[in-house]
């Protein structure tokens, strides 16, 4: 029944059951009767050291009178709300307000109308900035008991908001920043020792490589600069290193978590298997608070090199144009053998917006994409030589007045870190929201089709909503033979169908109508987004799966692409240590049991579960 999920049905579905079933189908919000008094989160608030943050929205200082006695000034919000590091460090907001209901734009925002005003709204009630583990454990337990909706924010990074929601306490782990490498960690149950980094759940990666760098350390991170490792990790979690190790899930050796009964367990391969095996990519925010991570580090590389490789338009006529894209879908099923060869990497492709109706079709379209290459241990040279081949069947497509090829002598960095500050060395932008969808790619939709099904595949998945804006297209080479290699005992939940997935793909088509309220904007967005482009992916790789952590929040598919046979095991671990349902985000396990709607804030289960 979730099949043709769409807010509209769902507001419905949610006042009729409320209406029939009373509100103890839904999780308790301010609107009832029994939702504490300011006495009882006074008496929470004294119980856990005094952590407790009434939300304050950070831009009410842009508002007559400033509302919330927010302590930035306007100018100052202003200023920032484009970057992540500052949702990060402010207690009620996320990277993507757009699915916390921009509910407080400062004026700037092109979302921004007077009329919609500034409200605590999509944002959390309450905010635990916990400094220990017996303050979470104490407030976990506390909403669970009254039926309080919980979220967990970290970096608040998530691209589809799924570390904040209304009328919820939300535990804050930005303060758990321990960082620790050990070389010899003694394996729980087993007569070995790894070579790990112990490290708080509230860290970004950019700190963690600091750290490890020290040591001569590597982990499996994310590729910015500012992406935390609590959802990261249990997402799945790509990067630089994941097509050499596995992704930064199969990297998870032990686990500190308290459980939403205010339990505080550790999970590793002696104790509570099965909730590593779940936090090892079976989805973020859904089974507990974790705390703390213990992760393998791996040698540093002796040299990090990159090199770039683009193709852009030339000619306008239309064998030109052809010429590029069997260039572009050639290139797409090349990757494989290269990242076979040791090559890891990202492309980003973009089509522009059409110039003039004839245009229009973006078969006739110019493109325009560009991939960096990074290597390990290998030189600049070696770097050409793999790269070599590749561009010399590129280049047969067509002349050099149809197409340009450009590859630019690789670059050689003598350390990972200097490497990744390169590309990843600053913030990373936020303050907005986008509807994406991806699908992960192996040989079999790349290598192994037909070039022509390729390239009609890839001109059909990036091409947009809105007709005359340009498509984009963001391919990572993360998967390959690091995940392909992890051993069994490794592996926990992580959909298994990354084992065999070179590419990470993921489109940004959809428009987002700022006129309308964000629920009703993020409605029609997926309704186009499952109507348009998932039909094209499940044709093109229809037993593959998507990346949870960049995909669809309203994929209908959820179940199968973001999970795929992991998801009915899934399902029992989260009942088993979240009984209370109290953490719920969008395709998360168990969530088509429950509609959130961002106009009501209310989160109710559905009628029919
Ligand atoms: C600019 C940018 C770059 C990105 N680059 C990459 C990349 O290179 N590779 C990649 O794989 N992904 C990347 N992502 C996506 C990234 O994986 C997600 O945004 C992920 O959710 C970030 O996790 P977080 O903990 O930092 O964010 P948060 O928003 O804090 O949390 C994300 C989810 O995890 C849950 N969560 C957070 N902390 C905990 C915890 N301690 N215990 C339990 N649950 C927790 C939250 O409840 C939420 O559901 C990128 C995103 C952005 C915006
Ligand atoms: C919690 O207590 C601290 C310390 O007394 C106080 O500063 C803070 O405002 C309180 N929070 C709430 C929500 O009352
Ligand atoms: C803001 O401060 C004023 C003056 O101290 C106070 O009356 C008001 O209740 C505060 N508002 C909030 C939302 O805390
Ligand atoms: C979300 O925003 C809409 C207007 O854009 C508003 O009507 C609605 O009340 C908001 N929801 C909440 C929970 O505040
Ligand atoms: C959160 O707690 C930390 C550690 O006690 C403190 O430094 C910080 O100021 C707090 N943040 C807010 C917004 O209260
Ligand atoms: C509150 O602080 C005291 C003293 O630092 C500590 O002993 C106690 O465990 C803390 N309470 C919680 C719930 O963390
Ligand atoms: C590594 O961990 C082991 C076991 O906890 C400990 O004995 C050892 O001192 C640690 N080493 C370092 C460098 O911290
Ligand atoms: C642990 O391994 C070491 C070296 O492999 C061996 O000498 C020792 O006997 C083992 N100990 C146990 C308890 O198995
Ligand atoms: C690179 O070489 C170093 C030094 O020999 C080694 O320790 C490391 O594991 C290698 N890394 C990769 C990714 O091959
Ligand atoms: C070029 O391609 C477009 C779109 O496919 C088509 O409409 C047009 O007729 C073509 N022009 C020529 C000269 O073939
Ligand atoms: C489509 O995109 C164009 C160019 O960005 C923009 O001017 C136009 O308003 C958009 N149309 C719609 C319906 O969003
Ligand atoms: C709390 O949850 C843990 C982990 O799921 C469970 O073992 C324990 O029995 C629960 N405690 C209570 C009092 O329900």
């Amino acid at each position: 029944m979730i099949l043709t999920r769409s807010f509209h049905l769902l507001a419905t579905a949610c006042w009729f059951t409320t209406q029939i079933l009373g509100d103890l189908t839904c999780k308790t919000t301010p609107l009832d009767s029994n939702w504490p008094s300011d006495a009882d989160w006074t008496a929470l608030n004294v119980s856990i050291n005094g952590t407790l943050i009434r939300s304050a929205p950070v831009a009410s200082s842009c508002y007559d009178g400033n509302p919330f006695n927010s302590t930035e000034t306007c100018e100052y919000v202003e200023a920032n709300w484009k970057l992540a590091t500052f949702h990060a460090a402010t207690p009620e907001s996320v990277n993507a307000v757009l699915f916390a209901n921009n509910s407080c734009l400062p004026p700037t925002e092109s979302d921004f109308t007077v009329q919609k005003g500034c409200s605590i709204g999509g944002a959390p009630q309450y905010v635990v900035n916990a400094t220990t583990e017996a303050q979470i454990a104490v407030a976990a337990a506390w909403a669970s008991e009254r039926n309080i909706r919980l979220v967990i924010k970290g970096t608040g990074h998530d691209l589809n908001g799924r570390s904040s929601g209304a009328y919820s306490l939300s535990i804050w782990t930005h303060n758990f920043r321990n960082i620790q490498f050990n070389a010899s960690w003694p394996l729980p149950g087993c007569n070995k020792t790894e070579d790990v980094v112990i490290a708080g759940s509230g860290n970004i990666w950019h700190d963690v490589l600091l750290a490890g760098a020290k040591f001569g350390k590597v982990v499996v991170s994310g590729g910015a600069y500012d992406v935390g490792l609590g959802g990261f990790i249990q997402g799945g979690g790509h990067g630089p290193l994941s097509s050499t190790y596995g992704l930064a899930a199969d990297q998870l050796l032990q686990a500190r978590v308290i459980t939403t009964n205010g339990t505080i367990l550790v999970a590793n391969s002696a104790q509570n298997q099965d909730l590593l095996w779940a936090l090892r990519g079976g989805g973020g925010g859904q089974y507990g608070i974790v705390i703390e991570y213990i992760l393998k580090a791996y040698p540093t590389p002796s040299s990090v090199v990159t090199g770039g490789l683009s193709l852009s338009a030339v000619g306008r006529d239309n064998s030109s144009i052809a010429a590029l894209w069997n260039a572009f879908g050639l290139l797409m099923q090349s990757l494989p053998d290269l990242m076979d060869a040791g090559l890891a990497g990202a492309m980003t492709a973009t089509t522009p917006g059409s110039i003039s109706a004839s245009d229009v079709a973006l078969s006739s379209r110019g493109l325009s994409a560009e991939i960096s290459f990074f290597g390990y241990n290998i030189t600049a040279c070696e770097m050409t030589a793999i790269v070599q081949p590749v561009i010399t069947k590129l280049r047969a497509q067509g002349s050099h007045s149809s197409f340009a090829i450009t590859w630019d002598k690789p670059s050689t960095f003598s350390t990972f870190s200097d490497f990744f500050d390169s590309t990843n060395g600053s913030p990373s932008s936020a303050g907005g929201g986008s509807m994406m969808s991806s699908r992960l790619l192996g040989r079999g939709e790349l290598s192994d089709s037909t070039q022509a099904q390729v390239v009609s595949y890839l001109q059909r998945v990036m091409t947009p909503q809105n007709e005359s804006s340009g498509g984009f297209m963001v391919v990572g080479l993360q998967g390959g033979p690091g995940p392909a290699n992890v051993p069994k005992d490794m592996r926990g939940a992580l959909n298994p169908v990354w084992r065999s997935a070179y590419l990470h793909t993921i489109v940004l088509g959809a428009s987002i109508d700022s006129s309308s309220d964000p629920q009703t904007a993020l409605s029609s967005a997926a309704e186009w987004v499952n109507s348009y482009t998932e039909p094209i992916w499940q044709q093109w790789a229809p037993a593959s799966g998507a990346y949870m952590n960049e995909g669809n929040p309203f994929n209908p598919n959820f179940k199968h692409d973001f999970y795929g046979t992991s998801y009915d095991r899934l399902l029992e671990i989260k009942q088993k240590y979240d009984p209370t349902d109290s953490l719920f985000v969008l395709t998360g396990v168990g969530s088509d049991r429950w509609d959130y709607n961002l106009n009501t804030g209310k989160l109710c289960q559905t009628s029919e579960k």
